[in-house]
């Protein structure tokens, strides 16, 4: 409340469409990307699962729930492109790359191939698996701004050696909010025997999917960005022929199971232990709330959100006269541009960007600004959704401008 009075200036407020969001409305949130945002009727269906459950536990998680999850893990898979036995349900990306990389078995001298855009959490977990079986992480360095995909295609395709054993690569990067050729990258990479997870964390949602056809051994996706379920929402997907190999990172009940029915796959995705099952079971939902919003449905989700990306980024690249960072092909309804470098060190506790800071607690507008790639230089990186809209941005490019010069906005 506090941060709130003191803010200076109000902000706009969102689309025609914002009131199918909880926001705050003292907000400006242009920050979709970190987390999504969930629309109230969705929220509020996952509550009625919830009630659901708690009116006799025992009778849905243990005789129903099986049906529900097939249901929901059909629309999903229709969803994205891909046959159902080939998803499993997990809470979040991050599961759902320490599901294979900790299921993979990695040899002394072995490559995995990531590149220096890659999400933090991920990088960990890549490096966490390298250094338990010595295996070696070769990172590529990635230029930003970037003059096209073939740039991302060359340099990570010369790091291949004979050793190459994995590539890690996002889908959308997370600093850059770049979209990777990743068609042509695990085309290419499986001609060299060299197999592919790819980090779309920020995937589903925000490109139309077709895993079966992309063919890569793993994907795995957020449904809590992009889809705007409630969080606890994502998927991975394992091509048939690796599913063996792939255990989840909670074994239990399905380990032992002498059920014929099902895959050994499924059947231990689907029980990780007792938990809410409730951000998956909504995903139908979900999808029909968000696709009777527009007319199109979807295609018109994605292509309304990538024209208010790509709208919002060339204001701002002009009001702060800096040049397209990438060209249109990458982005997708995220866009980050290089601001001038940060001046003195980091003040806050966090070692936040103090103009990230500024622009949240004195002006109310929630965007990341972050270091990339190293201190001073630095990003700020702008979502669209359909709760922005224009005004959003052109109030963020006067702000920004005024912040830059040192005057107040
Ligand atoms: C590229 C990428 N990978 C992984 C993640 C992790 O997602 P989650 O926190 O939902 O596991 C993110 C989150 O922003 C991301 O941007």
């Amino acid at each position: 409340m506090e941060q709130v009075k003191a803010r200076e200036s109000r902000a706009c407020g969102g689309s025609e469409l914002v009131g199918r969001w909880g926001l705050d409305p003292q907000v400006d949130y242009l920050n979709h990307g970190s987390f999504g945002a969930c629309p109230t009727a969705v929220l509020e269906a996952q509550a009625r699962w919830q009630r659901r459950i708690e009116r006799e536990p025992v009778q849905f998680l243990h005789r129903e729930i099986e049906g529900h999850l097939d249901r929901a893990r059909e629309a999903l898979a229709q969803f994205v492109g891909a046959r159902s036995e080939n998803i499993a349900f997990v809470p979040n990306a991050t599961a759902g790359i320490n599901t294979v990389l900790r299921s993979l078995r990695f040899e002394a001298g072995d490559e995995i191939v990531v590149n220096d855009q890659e999400y933090n959490a991920t990088r960990n977990a890549v490096d966490f698996v390298a250094q338990q079986s010595g295996a070696r992480v070769v990172a590529v360095a990635l230029p930003f701004p970037i003059a096209s995909p073939e740039v991302v295609l060359e340099r990570m395709l010369a790091a291949f050696t004979p050793r190459t054993k994995l590539l890690v690569v996002d889908h959308i990067t997370s600093p850059t909010g770049l979209v990777l050729p990743i068609e042509r990258l695990v085309r290419e990479a499986r001609e060299r025997g060299v197999e592919t997870l790819v980090d779309g964390a920020h995937g589903p949602g925000h490109v139309a999917l077709a895993l079966e056809a992309l063919g890569a051994a793993y994907y795995t996706g957020n449904c809590h960005k992009w889809m705007c379920t409630p969080k606890g929402s994502a998927l991975l997907y394992v091509r048939r022929d690796l599913q063996p190999r792939i255990r989840p990172l909670a074994i239990s009940h399905g380990a032992n199971s002498r059920r014929t029915d099902r895959s050994l796959f499924r059947l231990e995705a689907d029980w990780p232990g007792t938990h809410d099952p409730t951000p998956w079971l909504v995903i139908p939902e979900a999808l029909e709330h968000l696709a009777q919003l527009l007319p199109g449905g979807w295609d018109e989700i994605r292509r309304r959100n990538r024209e208010l990306a790509l709208w919002a980024r060339q204001h701002l690249c002009t009001a702060l006269g800096v040049a397209l960072p990438a060209p249109e092909s990458m982005i997708g309804c995220l866009a980050a541009l290089p601001l001038p470098d940060r001046v003195g060190p980091a003040s806050e506790p966090l070692g936040l960007d103090p103009l990230h800071v500024a622009l949240y607690e004195r002006h109310g507008i929630e965007i990341p600004v972050f270091p990339w790639p190293a201190p001073p230089r630095r990003l700020i990186r702008l979502s669209a959704q359909l709760y922005n809209r224009r005004e959003q941005y052109e109030r963020l490019a006067r702000v920004l401008r005024a912040e830059l010069s040192g005057a107040r906005a």
